[in-house]
């Protein structure tokens, strides 16, 4: 139920900090360190390569899973969009394992694949939030989200909840193999939560950015490098999916080989800046457009700030920012569908969760 909330989405917005501490406690054991299935423990150990399958929203997630794994576990990752997976499907390692991510685990693209590789005799382990679904019942192993039903179309607690697991396996995976690892998950995500709780205090800021953005706009682009690429990608998808508003996520670098082009007088571009290695270069992208007439907005993680910044994020470890940065993005795109009078729960043409191919 939605209680004193006016949408599902702004509700599952706030739940975010309460699932955070839920997934650490579900995935702590008694003396405070990781406690995970044995076999998800095992698969990971054996595996020479990774196969991520998911689609919208869960393949944002995957898109930063892939970095936890690389370079906390030194496990090779591709990340795939389920649809395409079939048809263009990549050479196969020697010993390939796939993780399906899934918040309803019933999206028909990914069970396609999972039906081809169990019949290739591939492993599979599925993360998501419903653990009876079909994507849960038909691989060998199951990690749940723990994120409690999420009923909005706009999915924003189970992205979350997917990194957070993501960061966990990882971590897991990296201790398996005997990696010394100067990197706590489960207390860095106690830090993600209360990070998170102070920016989903602060609705009226996103409220009025998102006006002074998202009133009047046809379209929107947001620009980030490295790991805010992959977040700015999830927040045009909420802001298009939700607000109807033309919105695409691009990898600052790219700008100038194309889509600087669209840039006219008034066109909102929003810049995710957490990353200090990309810190120079992005605030040379927002340059670049802001000479070119963009409106432009900076949300940065705290020690990366400047004065002329819409917004800082409270600092959290760098692998994990994602998990933060997404929440202003999320409540721009939840204010810029209120203001636009969309319909924000369920947004037109769309369905919670897509079971034809
Ligand atoms: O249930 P799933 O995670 O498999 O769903 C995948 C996508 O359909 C989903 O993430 C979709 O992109 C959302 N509406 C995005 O907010």
């Amino acid at each position: 139920e939605k209680g004193t909330y006016p949408h599902f989405m702004l509700k599952e917005i706030d739940e975010q900090p309460p699932v955070i501490r839920r997934i650490i406690q579900e995935y702590q054991d008694d003396h405070d360190n990781i406690k995970l299935d044995p076999e998800v423990r095992q698969a990971m150990r054996d595996t020479d390569r990774v196969y991520i399958i998911a689609a919208g929203t869960s393949y944002h997630a995957g898109l930063v899973g892939k970095q936890f794994m690389e370079k906390l576990a030194n496990v090779p990752v591709e990340v795939h969009i389920a649809s395409e997976f079939s048809y263009n499907m990549p050479l196969l390692s020697e010993k390939p394992l796939f993780v399906f991510i899934s918040q309803s685990g019933e999206t028909a693209d990914s069970r396609s694949v999972l039906v081809r590789i169990k019949e290739l005799g591939h492993p599979a382990l599925t993360i998501t939030n419903v653990p009876g679904s079909t994507l849960s019942r038909e691989a060998n192993y199951t990690l749940h989200l723990h994120a409690g039903p999420e009923i909005a179309v706009a999915s924003t607690k189970a992205y979350t909840a997917q990194i957070a697991v993501l960061a966990i396996l990882a971590v897991d995976t990296a201790k398996a193999k005997g990696l010394d690892l100067d990197f706590d998950p489960l207390q860095e995500l106690g830090i993600v939560a209360s990070v998170m709780e102070s920016l989903t205090d602060q609705k009226d800021e996103f409220e009025m950015l998102a006006k002074e953005l998202f009133a009047e706009t046809r379209n929107a682009f947001f620009i980030g490098r490295g790991m805010d690429y992959y977040v700015v990608q999830e927040a045009a998808l909420k802001l298009k999916e939700i607000s109807y508003i033309q919105a695409e996520g691009f990898a600052g670098g790219e700008l100038k080989h194309g889509t600087i082009a669209l840039i006219e007088d008034g066109t909102p571009v929003i810049a995710i800046n957490t990353q200090a290695n990309v810190n120079l270069s992005i605030r040379g992208n927002v340059q670049e457009v802001a000479a070119r007439g963009a409106k432009t907005c900076v949300v940065s993680l705290e020690g990366l700030e400047k004065d002329t910044d819409s917004f800082v994020v409270p600092q959290v470890h760098e692998l994990l920012t994602p998990l933060v940065s997404v929440v202003p993005m999320q409540l721009l795109a939840y204010y810029a569908a209120l203001h636009r009078d969309c319909d924000v729960d369920k947004p037109r043409n769309l369905a919670k969760s897509v079971t034809v191919e």
